[in-house]
């Protein structure tokens, strides 16, 4: 499918994409993120289905002793975003292709993230398409295992029923996660929660938003899993 993202220009990701298929087989053990960065010593966040970027165009710059990992799996979408990055040189942010729930529960290392933020995920309505959700718990128990103490899973939907679904996954998993209110970014505009290109369109339809955090506890150990 294409989404005429590149409006005829070539989109360059050099230096600021990352493809799955350029990581070593999974079976040669979990690898660290922070590794893609010119500075692996900063934090990391990561944002999952980063879309055309603008999240990542807006906050980088305010954090520049912050490491960005945008993690998006439709290659028009990551071509774009990593282009983005790339003109406008934000060095602390890099796109990788890939779907983000296979890369976390195959490739990345434990401990390794701050936040993991998720801004209007795909609602997949469909019953039999629940599966393709980025949240269920497995997802949210490997999400505690790359997160760092305290870490953070930042969820914003317009979607009431993937709401609904959030809110059943926070209950269930409150033995993992605290639920907190959700605090807009600094670089959120007047008026936006977040201010994702979603977020923009959403808002001049009429439609609400929902939005929470999920703070990690502690380390669990195989009895609290
Ligand atoms: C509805 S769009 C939202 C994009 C952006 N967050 C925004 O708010 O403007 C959802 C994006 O998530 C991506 N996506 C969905 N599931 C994903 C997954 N498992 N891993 C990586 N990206 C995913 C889709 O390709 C799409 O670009």
């Amino acid at each position: 499918m294409s989404f005429g993202l590149s409006r005829g220009k070539t989109l360059d990701t050099t230096g600021f994409g990352l493809d799955q298929s350029d990581l070593p087989p999974f079976e040669n053990g979990r690898v660290d993120p922070r590794d893609f960065f010119d500075h692996p010593e900063y934090r990391l966040e990561i944002e999952i289905g980063s879309g055309k970027g603008t999240f990542l165009v807006k906050q980088a710059p305010l954090h520049i002793d912050v490491n960005y990992l945008g993690i998006e799996k439709t290659a028009e979408f990551y071509r774009y975003a990593a282009d983005r990055m790339r003109r406008r040189s934000l060095d602390n942010v890099r796109i990788l292709r890939a779907d983000a729930n296979e890369f976390i529960q195959f490739w990345c290392a434990d401990t390794v993230a701050a936040v993991v933020h998720l801004y209007f995920s795909d609602p997949w309505p469909k019953k039999r398409h629940h599966k393709r959700r980025v949240i269920h718990d497995r997802s949210l128990q490997e999400f505690h295992r790359i997160l760092v103490p305290a870490g953070e899973i930042r969820l914003v939907t317009d979607h009431s029923e993937l709401w609904a679904w959030y809110e059943d996954h926070a209950d269930r998993n409150a033995h993992l996660f605290e639920r907190r209110n959700f605090d807009r970014p600094e670089s959120a505009d007047e008026g936006e929660i977040v201010g994702t290109n979603f977020e923009r369109k959403y808002r001049r339809e009429g439609r609400p938003f929902y939005a929470m955090t999920l703070v990690k506890l502690r380390d669990a150990g195989p009895e609290a899993l």
